[in-house]
């Protein structure tokens, strides 16, 4: 049956991790299989093109593998991708991200909302429109380099990084900031440490979550096995690679 299948979860690396444990949080019986794809990392300083390409690569491995549904837990593969892989498969559920910009705008008190991601996705089209609906109060900070610190497990490194970055609203912290890179959800306890408790700190993955309950629910394809479900983690980097990952899931937030 087309709901007892996996979904696919993919990921320029070990970002998407901490979306496919809000993934586990809302759907505990459906399976999931992740692919990192490291070995092409990071796809945020790559050009939309060569990451276009990637994404659908990793997208018809997952296809192959019988996924009933793909989450592209990234940021910047959905900026440079989405709109292609749903133009080409136009009855597949495809469940993309976005920096979470509408709801942070709420948190918002006439102050600041930064808005952190790659260089690419803050660069794309879909960014700037959502910056034309939500981006009142709003700065993109691209982070080159971010990620890498992330699958080094280098939180020092971190938050070395980020500390330099926020340093100018260090008088005027901000209202919030928005994680808009799957990477840097695993920052969170960093950006505990650097930010005042009245800066809300948003990321897309509880919100992505609810997205693929609807989108299963509405199309029948919520897995009805009683059981908890499983999940295996893929990669076409390393044994490494792979050792990352399995920590990441254990310690997402
Ligand atoms: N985790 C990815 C995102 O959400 C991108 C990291 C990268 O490969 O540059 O944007």
């Amino acid at each position: 049956m087309a709901s007892e299948r996996p979904v696919g979860v993919f990921d320029s690396g070990a970002g998407g991790i901490s979306v496919l444990a809000a993934l586990l949080r809302e759907l505990p019986h459906e399976d999931f299989l992740y692919f990192g794809d490291t070995a092409n990392a990071p796809y945020g300083t790559k050009t939309a093109e060569a990451v276009l390409t990637l994404a659908e690569s990793v997208f018809d491995r997952l296809l192959s593998r019988g996924a009933k549904a793909v989450v592209i837990a990234c940021n910047t593969a959905t900026a440079a991708a989405a709109a292609s892989l749903r133009a080409a498969h136009p009855d597949y559920p495809i469940i993309g991200m976005e920096p979470a910009l509408k709801p942070a705008s709420q948190l918002r008190h006439g102050g600041t909302v930064l808005v952190l991601g790659t260089p690419m996705t803050l660069r794309l089209e879909k960014f700037q429109r959502l910056m034309e609906h939500y981006g009142e109060g709003a700065i993109p900070l691209p982070c080159p380099g971010l990620m890498e610190l992330v699958e080094q497990m280098d939180f020092a490194g971190a938050r070395a990084y980020l500390a330099q970055v926020l340093s100018p609203w260090r008088r005027e912290p901000p209202d919030a900031v928005v994680l808009g890179c799957t990477h840097y959800v695993f920052l969170r306890p960093v950006l505990a440490e650097l930010l005042p408790p009245s800066t809300a700190v948003v990321d897309g993955n509880a919100g992505t979550a609810r997205q693929l309950r609807r989108v299963l629910t509405q199309r029948d394809l919520l897995n009805a096995q009683e059981s908890h479900g499983t999940w295996k983690l893929e990669t076409s980097g390393d044994a490494q690679a792979l050792a990352l990952m399995e920590r990441l899931l254990a310690i997402a937030p």
